[in-house]
């Protein structure tokens, strides 16, 4: 197996390579000054069955196409077989047409990586798990919020109860109140499609004076989760700690839930950010040596 780290998941390619005790491949890398990606495998691929690090965070394409360009260059080069670590997969929020017209964008870039040479897909905590059986290249989905939640054991919280939001809201807290031995519930979200905006309800969740953990797979522009901090201060939460396993952070995000009263933020490192305190590469490298 031969590792290779894609410009964007350098840090976590390395952090599981030392894990798994494999060297990372040699790649050179440059960007032209015009702005398009340059690759070379310094030493060969041929017959090897290559493992291409490269998350799909922002800025999403060109985190997209570099791993097409890495992914079909292996397969050029003479590779086996190619599986693509993409930490965070991009464009999974457009899993149907919301609208008459749209474009079923995850169905597009699965296609697209499909026909770059991609055999197989790792991915944690994808944002629509219920893409992976309709998807052209088998997707494996890692799910890091046990070893989210396990870092929050080191708090030492007052009658504490884990919220997260949305539709997978009642499996994700559950899997954290495992963790934390405490009770657990569901933020109710509405988002508007033409405007994105999101509302939110606690219904008849009693928060009052305890400590509240609040999951999510991923903060993009942090509204649901300023909006869900508003909602449990008004309703008397004491603390408010926030976990979420892709910290992609769009325009301060983070400086908007800490400002509207949360005490803190956890991260996975899916994503590079500055709340990455649980990494997943024990989960990765975990999953690699399987294969
Ligand atoms: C929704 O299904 C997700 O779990 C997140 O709540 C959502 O993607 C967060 O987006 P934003 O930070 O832009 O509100």
């Amino acid at each position: 197996m031969k590792l290779v780290p894609g410009p964007a998941s350098m840090e976590l390619a390395n952090k599981v390579s030392s894990i798994l005790g494999l060297r990372l491949m040699e790649l050179e890398y440059k960007t032209f000054p015009d702005g398009e990606s340059y690759f070379r495998y310094v030493s060969s691929v041929e017959n090897e069955d290559v493992v291409i690090f490269q998350g799909t965070h922002p800025p999403q394409d060109k985190h997209l196409l570099q791993l097409c360009l890495l992914s079909s260059g292996a397969k050029d080069l003479g590779a086996r077989s190619v599986v693509a670590v993409v930490p965070y997969l991009a464009y999974a929020k457009q899993d149907r047409r919301f609208k008459e017209g749209e474009v079923v964008s995850i169905d597009v870039v699965l296609n697209i990586l499909k026909q770059s040479g991609v055999d197989k897909i790792l991915t944690v905590n994808i944002h629509a798990p219920w893409i992976i059986n309709r998807s052209p290249i088998p997707i494996e989905n890692l799910d890091a919020v046990g070893t989210l939640t396990s870092y929050i054991l080191q708090i030492n919280l007052k009658n504490p109860i884990i919220l997260a939001p949305g539709k997978k809201g009642e499996d994700m807290s559950a899997a954290a109140a495992k963790v934390l031995n405490a009770d657990y519930g569901v933020i109710r979200t509405k988002r508007d499609i033409n405007t994105g905006a999101v509302e939110v309800s606690l219904e008849d969740i009693n928060v009052n004076d305890r400590d509240v953990i609040v999951i999510d797979d991923m903060i993009s522009t942090g509204g649901t989760m300023v909006k869900s901090v508003n909602t449990l201060k008004s309703a008397g939460a004491r603390r408010i700690f926030v976990g979420c396993v892709h910290a992609v952070m769009i325009n301060n995000a983070d400086k908007k839930i800490l400002s509207s009263g949360a005490d803190a933020i956890v991260a996975t490192d899916t994503v590079p950010n500055n709340y990455a305190f649980v990494s997943i590469a024990g989960l990765l490298a975990e999953r690699l040596r399987k294969l």
